[in-house]
């Protein structure tokens, strides 16, 4: 299946039903969350998706993605024993967002980050070989991994037995939009989505370059940002609470910049 953006369910706690249910009735059909209580709220995501495919949506039209999250990045709501090795934690936490997101599977299933810096080590060499488990049960469609370095990327494309076919990344203007990492991506035929793309890169949005492009266009800021992501080869996310935004963010898929656009999107950040 295909699309072209992906709704991102962070932060939105108590509204999260709401807003992913207005996201769905938009016509989202990608979906992020994470089993990871401080940030995410799993469960709402879940109910959500529950309640509209009951009106008569066939769940293989929609890409749902969660993500393990190590105990560092989780509060005292820990989704699985604190105290488990890192293969039964992440067995733990696949059967706890399963059961969350009423289904049997996911699409994706992310790492959320590696635990070592700036190799990897013994606990991502383990937490991989336990996500690799996951998508031989069946239970996730793709694995991969989010906030990776270039460093990382390759290594675990060269070890591992089952190789990462997604990564989530911030985007900062600043590194050529993650410029190495989506290089690594491209020739290896993995999915890059790129969040963070407007709040990481407010600047981008103030060269009179770049606001006469909207002009041209007839578009917002924010949808040259998200038509340019995608045309260097992102699927961008959004994590947007407005349900005019929510449109907006959706339509820029019909905007095309041309290569003098691109280029200079893609260099400004790096002539400053
Ligand atoms: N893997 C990770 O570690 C990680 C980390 C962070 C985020 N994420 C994922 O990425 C998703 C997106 O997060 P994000 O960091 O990119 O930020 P975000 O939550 O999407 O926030 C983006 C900001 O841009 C605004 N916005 C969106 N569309 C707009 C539009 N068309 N015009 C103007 N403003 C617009 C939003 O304001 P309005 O609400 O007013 O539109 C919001 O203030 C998260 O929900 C999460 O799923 C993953």
């Amino acid at each position: 299946m295909s699309f072209s953006m992906i709704y991102g369910t962070a932060w939105k706690k108590e509204r999260t039903q709401f807003l992913v249910t207005l996201a769905l009735e938009k016509g989202f059909v990608a979906i992020d969350t994470a089993n990871q209580p401080k940030h995410y709220t799993e469960p709402l995501v879940g109910e959500s998706l529950a309640q509209f495919l009951k009106k008569g949506h066939s769940r293989d039209k929609f890409f749902i993605q969660t993500k393990f999250t190590s105990v560092d990045g989780q509060d005292h709501r820990t989704p699985y024993d604190r105290n488990a090795t890192i293969s039964v934690q992440v067995e733990q936490s696949i059967e706890s967002s399963l059961k969350q997101l009423h289904s049997d599977y996911v699409d994706s299933y992310l790492l959320h980050g590696p635990y070592n810096h700036p190799r990897l080590g013994d606990e991502d060499w383990e937490v991989w070989t336990a996500l690799e488990r996951v998508y031989r049960s069946g239970k996730a469609k793709k694995i991969g991994v989010s906030n990776v370095t270039p460093f990382q990327l390759t290594e675990l494309l060269e070890r591992a037995t089952v190789k990462p076919t997604v990564v989530q990344n911030r985007c900062f203007a600043q590194t050529g939009w993650d410029f190495h990492v989506r290089k690594i991506c491209q020739s290896n035929g993995i999915m890059y989505q790129g969040f963070s793309l407007l709040t990481a890169n407010p600047f981008v949005m103030e060269f009179p370059e770049v606001i006469e492009m909207a002009k041209q266009h007839n578009a917002t800021l924010a949808q040259i940002v998200f038509s340019f992501s995608r045309q260097i080869g992102m699927i961008p996310l959004t994590g947007t609470t407005d349900p005019e935004h929510m449109d907006e963010d959706l339509k820029s898929v019909h905007i095309t910049l041309n290569s003098s656009e691109l280029e200079f999107i893609l260099h400004c950040a790096l002539e400053q």
